[in-house]
């Protein structure tokens, strides 16, 4: 299998990628930093390939490009990279330039990867779309706080559901994944450890051809939207 993941370099796209190494998966690990990439890369073993990423660039084409030229195509799509967990922020006064850079990070990212990347995923027989989200995303249990953040994520859950049935035909399975309270960068101290995040999109990533798809999961168990 061959599979791609944004933001690697560090938190819960670092784990993912050893995860699915593991699993005998080709790992491309994708940063906005090669250097990053490489070094990160370099501490998962031969079978994870650094590659330039940042998701809100051209980056997009040329890996799109770099991907068809040495493996022909693309199995998992695992869009992890997300920035501005904005909890200085309430909706009612938000800075709505900031709304915007979430959005063009959290949500137009994993759009952009998936236009640009959809020729290679309808190339394998078991093509998985992971889009990596969180339970504050759910209107159901919405409250306030963290508006740029939150907005970007159920936006990115819309996403998820008319990619999935849209894609229905060609069986690539699109998936939300929420990965849990995690001790990272973004989560803070706390949280619960890294590779129990990570194994929340792993199983997403991973799922049988006969699996879910256009649902919203946290530990392979369905969340409300
Ligand atoms: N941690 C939690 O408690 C939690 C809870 C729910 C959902 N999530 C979600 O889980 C995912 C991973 O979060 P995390 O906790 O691992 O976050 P993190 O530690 O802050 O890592 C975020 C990653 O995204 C990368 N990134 C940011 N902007 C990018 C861009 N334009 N292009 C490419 N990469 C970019 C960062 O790269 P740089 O190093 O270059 O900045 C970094 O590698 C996110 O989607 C997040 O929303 C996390």
């Amino acid at each position: 299998m061959i599979s791609l993941v944004t933001g690697a370099n560090r938190g819960i796209g670092l784990e993912v990628c050893g995860q699915l190494a593991a699993l005998g998966h080709t790992v491309l690990l994708t940063a906005r930093s090669l250097e990053a990439a490489t070094a990160a890369a370099g501490r998962l073993g031969p079978t994870v390939h650094p590659l330039r990423l940042d998701v809100t660039s051209d980056d997009v084409s040329t890996v799109a490009r770099e991907v068809a030229e040495r493996f022909g195509r693309l199995d998992v799509l695992v869009n992890n990279a997300a920035v501005t967990y904005d909890t200085w922020q309430r909706a009612a006064t938000a800075d709505l330039r900031v709304v915007g850079q979430a959005a063009e990070t959290n949500l137009y990212g994993p759009w952009r990867l998936v236009q640009a990347l959809l020729p290679l995923l309808c190339k394998s027989a078991h093509a998985r779309i992971v889009n990596v989200s969180s339970e504050v995303a759910s209107l159901t249990n919405m409250g306030g706080g963290t508006p740029a953040y939150n907005a970007s994520k159920v936006a990115l859950n819309a996403l998820t559901r008319m990619l999935a049935a849209e894609l229905r035909a060609e069986k690539i399975l699109v998936n939300a994944v929420c990965p849990g309270w995690v001790a990272t960068d973004m989560g803070g101290p706390g949280g619960r450890p890294v590779a129990d995040g990570a194994a929340s999109v792993v199983w997403a990533a991973t799922l049988p051809d006969h699996g879910p798809t256009g649902g919203f999961f946290r530990d392979g168990r369905p969340l409300p939207w």
